[in-house]
């Protein structure tokens, strides 16, 4: 199976993981359709994708306006989800979380992206696919992340069922470790990279991961035929210490 001439679409392509993924497609001879909430990051980062990429902007937290937003394409190939979000103070030991805040964390991730699949899934070709991203949180806890962690394992456990209500609408989730992307730009340059690589020196490969190599993974899961409900840990091996 070949990404060639196939459309894909990507919400969260406008940044990060799910730009390196709208890259990587196009030069594959994909066309893509990436999508974000703010029309300014993504009409820049179709412009950097160059003639095969076109933007949309939808914010997954509104379902109308993701309903309205999908209404404008017919039928497509795949599916991707990277959206995501970090603000807000929702991490904490439990006995001080703020529940209100805590309920946030889903809005994005796990919520925006079932609003994405409700309002695609019809429009998504036999023998397509849909990828969503967890984060490694769902396999490593953290004190003070409990929220995250099950925010995280949500989401896969999300996929898995999705691969067996839309199949054989192909339906995976990947699972980042630390990877550079702008995520880590509110951390102040001078202390970024000593930062990141105490956050990944335990790990097998301890340095931090590039987008393009966790680009690979749903790269792969588009064009692999016969893989669905499955999880692919693109972490250095973080998750094996
Ligand atoms: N980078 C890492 O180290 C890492 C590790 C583990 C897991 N992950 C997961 O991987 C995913 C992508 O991370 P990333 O590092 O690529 O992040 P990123 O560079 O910040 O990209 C996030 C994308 O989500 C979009 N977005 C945010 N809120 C949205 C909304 N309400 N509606 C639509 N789009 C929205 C952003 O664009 P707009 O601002 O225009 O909306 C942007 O395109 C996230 O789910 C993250 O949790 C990342």
């Amino acid at each position: 199976m070949s990404l060639k001439d196939q459309h894909i679409v990507i919400v969260g392509g406008s940044s990060g993981i799910g730009f390196a993924v709208a890259s990587g497609a196009v030069a594959q001879g994909a066309r893509v359709t990436i999508a974000s909430s703010h029309a300014d990051k993504v009409a820049a980062a179709a412009d950097r994708l160059g003639p095969n990429a076109g933007g949309l902007t939808m914010n997954v937290t509104d379902p109308a306006d993701v309903e309205r937003a999908f209404s404008g394409i017919a039928a497509f190939d795949h599916l991707v989800f990277t959206a995501g979000d970090w603000g807000g103070p929702r991490r904490g030991a439990v006995k001080d979380l703020d529940l209100d805040a805590a309920r946030t964390m889903f809005n994005v991730r796990f919520w925006g992206a079932l609003a994405v699949v409700k309002a695609a899934q019809s429009r998504i070709a036999a023998g397509g696919s849909i990828t969503l991203t967890n984060g490694m949180i769902a396999h490593r806890p953290r004190a003070g992340a409990s929220v995250s962690s099950a925010m995280a394992g949500a989401v896969e456990h999300l996929a898995r069922g999705l691969a067996v209500e839309l199949a054989p609408v192909r339906v995976n989730c990947v699972c980042p470790g630390y990877i550079r992307t702008e995520v880590w730009d509110s951390i102040p340059a001078e202390s970024r990279e000593a930062q990141l690589k105490s956050f990944t020196e335990g790990q097998p490969l301890p340095r931090v991961g590039e987008p393009e190599e966790v680009a690979a993974a749903y790269l792969f899961l588009m064009t692999s035929g016969y893989t669905t409900g499955q999880v692919i840990k693109v972490d250095g091996g973080m998750g094996i210490m």
